[in-house]
């Protein structure tokens, strides 16, 4: 009933008809209309047209305002790193597009898809489902406060530099990693070790040992003899020259 009187238009004009009301019945109305959560198209009665860009109910769970599904959301992005690559909430490295543009811009099913199967500089972190609707909400729950702001744009060149000189990564890390680099763009093609993106910075995960960030100083300690640090690691020891360590770094930092 209560739906039959919402497709109704007021003889004086009144607000657009709800076109969604004539197919589906109402609910959460007193959060909005159907468009504030699930976007759409209210205008049209086609549903092709009115379902353009319409996102799904799973990824407007963020609407409700669950604070314990926001945290778990809030927790798996920090647990994934994403910021080592990715701003959200504003915060993050811009080495990848930012995803508070991203949830403006993509639609739900395009963000889960992007997780689901990530392009060739992204890990696959091998989510399932339920794990990839619970971040895509956390997404969308982080841009709410940030999509306004005024971002410089990100500079990112995926195309391997094409010096006459191959890089220091390229040569001597790049077979069995990869990593994004401000200045090179995506460098490396090998998928054993770890992608190394944001290595330095605040958002790589505390790795190097008893929850120690990732330094200068312990990279170098870490070259030298990966064992003495793991002693089960597959890596084998990096010899560089002081010349080749400065490029290295260059190249690490996500600055
Ligand atoms: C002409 C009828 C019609 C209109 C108008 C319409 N829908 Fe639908 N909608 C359907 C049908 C039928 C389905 C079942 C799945 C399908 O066939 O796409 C559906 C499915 C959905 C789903 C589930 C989609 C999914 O991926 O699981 C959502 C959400 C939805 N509609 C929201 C809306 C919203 C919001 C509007 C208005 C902007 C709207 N619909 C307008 C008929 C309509
Ligand atoms: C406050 C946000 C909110 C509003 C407003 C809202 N919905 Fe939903 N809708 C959801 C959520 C969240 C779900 C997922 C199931 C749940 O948690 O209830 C959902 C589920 C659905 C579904 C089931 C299919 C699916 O994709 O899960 C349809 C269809 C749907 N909504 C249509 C509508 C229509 C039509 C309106 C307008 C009358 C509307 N919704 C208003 C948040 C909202
Ligand atoms: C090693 C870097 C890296 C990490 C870590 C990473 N991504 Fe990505 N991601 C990328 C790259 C590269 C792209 C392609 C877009 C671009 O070129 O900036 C991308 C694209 C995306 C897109 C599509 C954006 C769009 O506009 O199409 C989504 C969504 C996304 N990532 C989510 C995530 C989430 C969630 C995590 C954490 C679970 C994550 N990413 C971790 C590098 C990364
Ligand atoms: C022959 C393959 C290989 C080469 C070459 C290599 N690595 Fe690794 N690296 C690995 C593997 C495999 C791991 C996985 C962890 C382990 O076994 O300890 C790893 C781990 C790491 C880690 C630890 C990351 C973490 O989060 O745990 C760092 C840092 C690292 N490598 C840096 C480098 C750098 C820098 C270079 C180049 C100077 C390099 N590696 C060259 C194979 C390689």
């Amino acid at each position: 009933m209560v739906a039959l009187f919402m497709v109704t238009v007021p003889a004086w004009g009144g607000p657009p008809r709800q076109h969604c009301l004539s197919c589906h019945s109402a609910h959460y109305e007193e959060k909005g209309k159907c468009s504030d959560c699930h976007l759409g198209n209210p205008a049209a009665g086609r549903k092709n047209i009115a379902h353009a860009g319409v996102r799904a109910g799973k990824y407007c769970r963020f609407t409700l305002g669950n604070a314990v599904q926001k945290r778990e959301g809030e927790q798996l992005i920090e647990q994934l790193s994403c910021r080592r690559c990715h701003i959200t909430t504003g915060r993050g490295n811009r080495l990848a597009v930012s995803l508070d543009t991203a949830a403006a811009h993509k639609t739900a099913a395009e963000l889960a898809l992007s997780i689901r199967r990530p392009v060739e500089n992204m890990p696959n972190f091998v989510l399932n489902e339920e794990l990839i609707t619970i971040v895509v909400n956390a997404i969308y729950a982080g841009s709410l406060k940030h999509k306004t702001d005024v971002e410089t744009p990100v500079q990112v060149h995926f195309t391997p530099s094409v010096s006459k000189e191959p890089d220091v990564f390229s040569v001597k890390c790049g077979r069995c990693h990869r990593v994004l680099s401000r200045r090179l763009g995506a460098v490396g093609t090998g998928t054993i070790g770890p992608n190394l993106s944001g290595l330095f910075s605040d958002y790589y995960p505390k790795t190097f040992k008893d929850g120690e960030a990732w330094t200068v100083r312990n990279l170098d300690v870490w070259l030298k003899n990966p064992r003495k640090i793991r002693p089960w690691s597959e890596m084998m020891p990096v010899t560089l020259t002081a010349a080749e360590m400065k490029e290295l770094m260059e190249i690490l930092s996500a600055r």
